[in-house]
């Protein structure tokens, strides 16, 4: 369904010099399925998902949807196409209502829809449907709302950003229940979550590590799980010398 074929972007760093934040990456996402993708911060996970979006350009290679190349389409014809992205931080937009957001997500949504969109993911349509979608909402609300037009573009190509960021505890629960609902063995669809939630990452049918601008591991979450466990746990004692700095009590 979706195709990475030798996917590269470079940036232009602070000192004038070329740097490759995604390198080479091979990867397939068959319809019918939930992919999870981790990995440290830096990695490549926004970059990668902003460049199936369209909203980064690669430097090589080049993306297929259902076999066509779409490497070279604008981010509104990528979305015409059926793919959507939920940002890790989404924009704000003074102005405009949660309303107006969700029918230019989805236009048409009946009014039905709309409202249990907004349940979905944990918001009162009576409170949230006429809100300014601008400073006045707090970084857990914006998420939400997000999230919420995400779910309603129906998309092909569903790509969440760190869905759980900045949302509580609760939410996190009712919104990996929504996306089990929504999008677990969906025949047409493929879903990808970039989380470094655990409980979002076993939902997935398959979980792809990043890091340093490649996969470096890919597998089911069971198969993954040591491998993050053992790059943390590497990464504590290269800090303290293989030895704790402080004792938890
Ligand atoms: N437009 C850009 N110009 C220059 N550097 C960029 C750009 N976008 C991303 N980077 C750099 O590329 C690297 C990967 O960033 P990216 O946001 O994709 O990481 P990430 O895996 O999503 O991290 P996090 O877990 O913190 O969200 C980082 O070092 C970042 O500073
Ligand atoms: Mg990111």
């Amino acid at each position: 369904m979706l195709r990475l074929e030798n996917l590269t972007m470079v940036v232009g760093d602070n000192h004038g010099e070329n740097r490759e934040i995604i390198r080479g990456i091979n990867a397939e996402f068959v319809a019918g399925k939930v992919y999870g993708i981790t990995g440290p911060n830096g990695g490549g996970k926004t970059s990668l998902a902003k460049l199936i979006m369209g909203i980064y350009m690669p430097s090589q290679g080049h993306i297929y949807l259902q076999d066509q190349d779409i490497t070279a389409l604008s981010i509104s014809e990528r979305a015409q196409l059926g793919i959507a992205y939920a940002f890790q931080q989404p924009p704000r937009f003074k102005g405009l209502t949660v309303k107006d957001l969700i029918n230019i997500a989805r236009p048409g949504i009946d009014n039905l829809h709309l409202r249990s969109t907004l349940r979905d993911v944990g918001l009162c349509p009576e409170d949230y449907l006429d809100r300014d979608v601008g400073p006045g909402l707090s970084g857990g609300e914006m998420k939400r709302i997000e999230i919420a037009q995400t779910l309603a573009r129906e998309a092909v190509v569903s790509i969440m950003d760190e869905p759980e960021a900045g949302v509580d505890l609760w939410t996190i629960q009712k919104l990996i229940a929504v996306i089990v609902g929504r999008y677990k063995r969906k025949p047409d669809l493929v879903t990808i979550i970039i989380t470094h939630n655990e409980n979002m990452l076993h939902i997935c049918d398959e979980v792809l590590v990043l890091e340093d601008g490649m996969v470096v591991h890919r597998g089911t979450p069971e198969e993954i799980w040591p491998h993050i466990k053992d790059e943390i746990e590497c990464k504590m004692k290269e800090m303290c010398s293989g030895e704790m700095a402080y004792e938890i009590r």
